[in-house]
């Protein structure tokens, strides 16, 4: 179940959890190629073992392109894509009746077209060398039915449509099409999301799971590890819950 060797695409890895996965993958012999609207170099050093880091705007398609082009460029191949990057702490939640039309633009442009993006982007690589895994980052907003936050929500849930939609188009070019379902893990961009809140939210969080602790980083790793290895072959279509117990799909 090893990712020694892959060439793994990080969407959003300038911090929180992308930057984390870049980290981490590398670490375990990875090959990443990381992208964010902001500096991510960070995490291209973090990786280490070649990584390269790039400006990349999934919402916008010659950007994410330009990432697919990168990667075939230093490494020759595509291996797996981490759907990560979203808007999450900056988007402004409130009753869904008050949420600005420009908000909710904002979240379908970056959290489900950016996602059909890259995958468009990174496909054809992926079926010349005959296979490949996309991951793409869900949420347990999704699939427990955030309030107060419909745009975010809503966009989650898309990424689990997308998923299963995707992965029976790609089948058949042995690429896999997976979502994980997190859920609160301290970063930022939880933090913004929170505010002054955030205590509060994590203690209701955690008290809907059958295991009661906060999410860690590490729990999401081991889950998208797996996913790109070739220990989880068989598997596409699906959406794991990483969430401690909270919802069982
Ligand atoms: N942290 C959590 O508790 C949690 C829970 C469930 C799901 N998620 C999801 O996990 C992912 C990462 O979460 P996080 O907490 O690390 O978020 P974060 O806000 O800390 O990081 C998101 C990253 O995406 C980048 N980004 C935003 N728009 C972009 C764009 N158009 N193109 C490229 N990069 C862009 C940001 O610059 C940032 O570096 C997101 O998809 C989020 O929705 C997070």
């Amino acid at each position: 179940m090893s990712v020694e060797g892959k060439v793994v695409l990080i969407t959003g890895a300038a911090r929180g959890l992308g930057y984390e996965y870049a980290r981490a993958l590398g670490a375990a012999g990875a090959r990443i190629v990381a992208g964010d609207v902001a500096d991510c170099a960070a995490a291209a050093e973090a990786a280490g073992n070649g990584a390269i880091a790039m400006r990349l705007n999934v919402a916008d398609v010659a950007s994410a392109d330009s990432m697919a082009e990168h990667a075939m460029d230093a490494f020759g191949r595509i291996d797996a894509l981490i759907n990560n990057a979203a808007l999450y702490g900056s988007l402004r939640g409130g009753r869904f009746n008050q949420i600005a039309e420009a908000d909710w633009d904002a979240a379908m442009a970056v959290n489900v077209k950016g996602i059909w993006n890259c995958c468009k982007a990174a496909v054809p690589a992926m079926r010349q060398s005959g296979g490949g895994s996309i991951i793409n980052v869900a949420s347990l907003a999704a699939t427990y039915g955030m309030a107060f936050a419909l745009h975010y929500t809503t966009s989650k849930a898309a990424v689990i449509g997308l998923t299963r939609g995707l992965a029976r188009e790609l089948g058949r070019d042995n690429i896999r099409v997976n979502a994980i379902a997190p859920s609160a893990v301290v970063t930022e961009g939880t933090a913004e999301f929170f505010g002054e809140r955030l205590d509060r939210g994590l203690e209701v969080i955690r008290a809907q799971q059958t295991i009661q602790r906060t999410l860690e980083p590490s729990d999401l790793v081991g889950t998208i590890a797996w996913l790109i290895s070739d220990g989880s072959q068989f598997v596409t279509g699906q959406t794991i819950a990483v969430d401690g117990g909270t919802v069982m799909l």
